[in-house]
């Protein structure tokens, strides 16, 4: 029987998630359907029930779920436990599997597609919310040198800084003021259009500016390449993100690279 995977989210049309897993599930010969789900935002929980009822394996979680799929989950990976907040749900006679992908999604785009090393380098995290937090843990295991986050308020970032420790520094924007191997924009900034306000001086030709956005220039990106930095958006995070997600479920690791590509064109 076909197995069933899908995306929960509000909204939920425009999610490149489906045409990432099936792509996947051909080229790796799997039997399983992914659709895209539009939970109402109090219905969360009664959506992934039913979907469970008819016979759903697992599931992606996006905007605005993931605390509440946290919550959900009857047991937690580490890194989601870490997280925070869950993205990947696996179905299963004992419960519901919560973890997180997020990060290793990231740090795979980053050292493996993009060639960026952490190890040893100097890393600035914009954002101190959800998308912040579930990347600390997996940047932190690359072991840079320095990873400093930087908020609008402040006392959002030393309370990311206090929990992970592991000599995480907290600043405002301002205080940011140095250069840094890598800068990764995890603010909701992007979506609205707007610029954190940033000083020019993180960025140098040979710093990787990230945007965890990804479809379209963001001022961010736009930005630090006027100030002379490399930049990359968010679309190999995602793909990179669903491919954890799919070995979870299924076992087998896909190539990402030409997924990746195709999304490009
Ligand atoms: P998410 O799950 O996307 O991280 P969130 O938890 O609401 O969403 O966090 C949004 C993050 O983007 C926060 O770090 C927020 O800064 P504050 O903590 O000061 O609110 C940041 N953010 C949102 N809009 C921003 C903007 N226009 N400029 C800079 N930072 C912004």
């Amino acid at each position: 029987m076909t197995d069933r995977y899908a995306v929960f989210g509000h909204p939920i049309a425009h999610s490149k998630s489906p045409q990432i897993h099936t792509a996947f599930a051909r080229q790796t010969g799997q039997d399983m359907t992914y659709e895209a789900i539009l939970a109402p935002l109090d219905g969360f929980a009664e959506s992934v029930a039913a979907f469970i009822a008819a016979g759903g394996r697992g599931a992606n979680v996006t905007v605005p779920f993931k605390e509440e799929a946290f919550r959900l989950a009857s047991r937690l990976s580490p890194r989601a436990q870490r997280a925070g907040a869950v993205n990947t749900l696996m179905f299963d006679a004992d419960g519901i599997l919560g973890d997180n992908t997020d990060g290793a999604g990231l740090v795979a785009d980053l050292t493996r597609n993009l060639l960026c090393t952490i190890v040893g380098k100097r890393v600035l995290l914009l954002g101190a919310g959800g998308a912040a937090r579930g990347v600390i843990e997996p940047l932190l295991d690359q072991q840079p040198a320095a990873l400093v986050i930087a908020n609008r308020t402040v006392s959002r970032a030393e309370e990311l800084a206090e929990l992970f420790g592991r000599g995480v520094r907290a600043c405002s924007f301002d205080a940011a003021d140095t250069p840094f191997d890598l800068v990764i924009n995890a603010t909701a900034a992007s979506l609205a259009g707007d610029l954190p306000p940033l000083s020019p001086r993180v960025f140098t030709p040979d710093t990787l500016a990230y945007d965890m956005m990804y479809g379209r220039d963001t001022p961010f990106l736009d930005f630090a390449r006027t100030h002379g930095a490399r930049t990359a958006d968010g679309l190999g995070m995602l793909v990179e993100q669903a491919a954890e997600a799919f070995y979870l479920w299924r076992g087998v690791r896909p190539d990402t690279a030409p997924v990746i590509a195709s999304l490009r064109t």
